[in-house]
This record gives C-alpha cells, structure tokens and sequence, in this order.
C-alpha cells in the first residue's frame, strides 16, 4: 500500500478518530456520502473497527500495526513524500534503495538484510523500517547518519534503560533489540542515503539468538508497535533537522546514551582487528581505542565488549 504524505484521507481518518458527522466530511472535503463510505469499508478491511451511528462515523478499534497511524508519524521525518506499508517484502533496504525521499514498512521480511551481509530474522512483530534521504553528503558522512539512526532508537527505548553499543545496536539489559544498516546510493554529488531500521517489538526471537537478543514484550506485554514507530519517527524527525549544524549537540547526546565508551573491545573491521580500551568518539563518529599501541581511531566495524 502507498500512501502520499498528503494524501486527504489521512485528514479524514484522523476525523474518524475523533467521531465525525458524515456531512461534515463531505462539506469540508468537497466529496460525496458515497466515497466516505467507501473509505469506512476500505479501513475495515485493513482491520480498523467503525461505528456507525446516527451522529456519523467513529474509529472503535485499531490493527496493530496501524498503517494510517504509521504515515501520519511519518510526516515527521523530513525529505519524506511518500510512505509505503507492506505485510511481507523481501527487504525495506532493498526497496528504499530504488524508491526516492520514501519510508517503507513491512510487518516481515523474507530477506531481511543484517550488517556485514549478514541476515537479520524478521518475524511477524518486528519494526522493519527503510527511510530514503536525498541529503547529498560525501560518503564520508554516513557514519554520522548512522549515529543518528542508533541515537534516535536509544531515544525511543529509554523508558527501558536502552544504551548504544558503537557505531548503532541498541541494547537493553546487555541484549540487542535494535539494529541499523545504513547504506550509500549514487555518486557524491547526487546520493541518497538509505537507513535501515530492524526493532524486536513483540516478534518472536529464534532459539540461536535467545542469549544476546531481546523481544521489547519481554519486557512490557502491552508493547504496541504503532507507538514505537510514532516516537521513533519524532526522534529520527528532531535529529535529523539538527543536522549538520546541530551535529555537536548530537554527539554530545549519543555519548551519554552509550555504554561502549570505557569498555574492553574488540573491533573486526573487514579482515583487520583492533582490541584494546574504547576511550572516546570522536567528530566523525570514529571509535578511538587505546592500547599499548597508543590510540587509533576506528570509522566503522564491529565491535565486540570483551571482559565482560
Ligand atoms: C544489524 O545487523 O544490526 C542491522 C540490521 C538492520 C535490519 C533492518 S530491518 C529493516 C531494514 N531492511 C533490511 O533488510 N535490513 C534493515
């Protein structure tokens, strides 16, 4: 499903939400009884639940997850025109990639990509979420748009204790809840930078992973998709309007959400690695580790906590 970040029937689905007079809509939406209807039937087959009664049309029950609650959160992250919700795809990443300035959802994924290639299990129950920006930045920025994407989840889960681990998995409890895959389109002067979101809301976590992954409704049953996605569309949409200008600010935020820095680890970086103790990050978003060496910077990898 496509839906236009403008598209008026997000306006009347949020009068649905409220109640609404049937005539009111028509009047101020200049369209006949006959395509409101048409919309109402339209919600539910999506799932949604109407009553309808003398006073109009009112929404008494919502699927979770809600598309038209979804692209309405979209509107928040800027460069984003269109939002497209799909129940299964092979990959959002996959998708963002060949469609511009979009949000792509899917309730599972059949491909889901993971970092250094590899695969990432998507259940039903999961956020599995694509944004494409037209930012034309040097490739070398893209560890920063990283960040934000690792920053703006932590944001989101910080009711659950959620720290980062460098450059983006977000943990709680020392257990992966989140992962980023940020990849690069195009040439400098006209790129597009897709950012990959994968979050264990209430999908179920493959026996393989049980000791160093998390479900979200482990934690809290109740755990609504739909209001994970809202709040983290609001973060994405606040850091992402601070950059570049803001980027300071930015990572002043993210060092304190962390909890790599101070830590043994150990960074695989293609087939060189680097161990010794994560001291700071610096401007670009680099690692600095210290060892017997001295420090070296790491720009990205990943990065095991060893003694610990
Ligand atoms: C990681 O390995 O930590 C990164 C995982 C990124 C997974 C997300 S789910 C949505 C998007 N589509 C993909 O195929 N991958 C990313």
């Amino acid at each position: 499903m496509r839906i236009s970040l403008n598209d008026r029937r997000l306006e009347i689905y949020r009068e649905f939400l409220r109640g609404v007079r049937v005539e009111d809509v028509t009047e101020k939406y200049g369209i006949s009884r006959v395509s409101v209807w048409k919309f109402s039937k339209k919600l539910e087959e999506l799932g949604y639940g109407i009553e309808r009664g003398k006073k109009g049309y009112r929404i008494s029950k919502k699927p979770d997850p809600s598309p038209l609650d979804m692209a309405i959160s979209a509107r928040q992250i800027p460069g984003i025109d269109e939002f497209y919700y799909f129940s299964e795809i092979d990959s959002t990443n996959r998708f963002a990639k060949e469609n511009e300035r979009c949000a792509v959802f899917a309730e599972r994924q059949t491909e889901g990509r993971g970092r250094v290639g590899r695969r990432w299990d998507s259940d039903k129950g999961g956020i599995y979420f694509s944004i494409s920006l037209n930012l034309n930045i040097p490739v070398t920025e893209i560890p920063k748009i990283t960040l934000i994407g690792g920053l703006a989840v932590c944001r989101t889960l910080e009711g659950y204790s959620a720290r980062i681990k460098w450059p983006n998995d977000v943990l709680i409890n020392g257990k992966k809840v989140s992962g980023i895959l940020s990849e690069f389109v195009g040439e400098e002067l006209s790129s597009r930078i897709i950012m990959g979101i994968g979050i264990n809301v209430k999908n179920r976590i493959p026996g393989y992973l049980k000791d160093s992954a998390l479900s979200l409704a482990e934690i809290d049953p109740d755990m609504q998709i739909t209001d994970v996605f809202e709040e983290l569309c609001r973060n994405l949409g606040t850091y992402l309007r601070m950059f570049p200008e803001g980027w300071n600010e930015i990572l002043e935020e993210w060092k304190k959400r962390t909890d790599t820095i101070g830590k043994e680890v150990e960074i695989s970086a293609g087939n060189q690695k680097f161990s010794g103790r994560a001291v700071d990050i610096d401007r670009d978003g680099g690692l600095l580790i210290e060892s017997d060496g001295g420090i070296v910077k790491v720009i990205s990898g990943e990065c095991f906590y060893t003694n610990y």
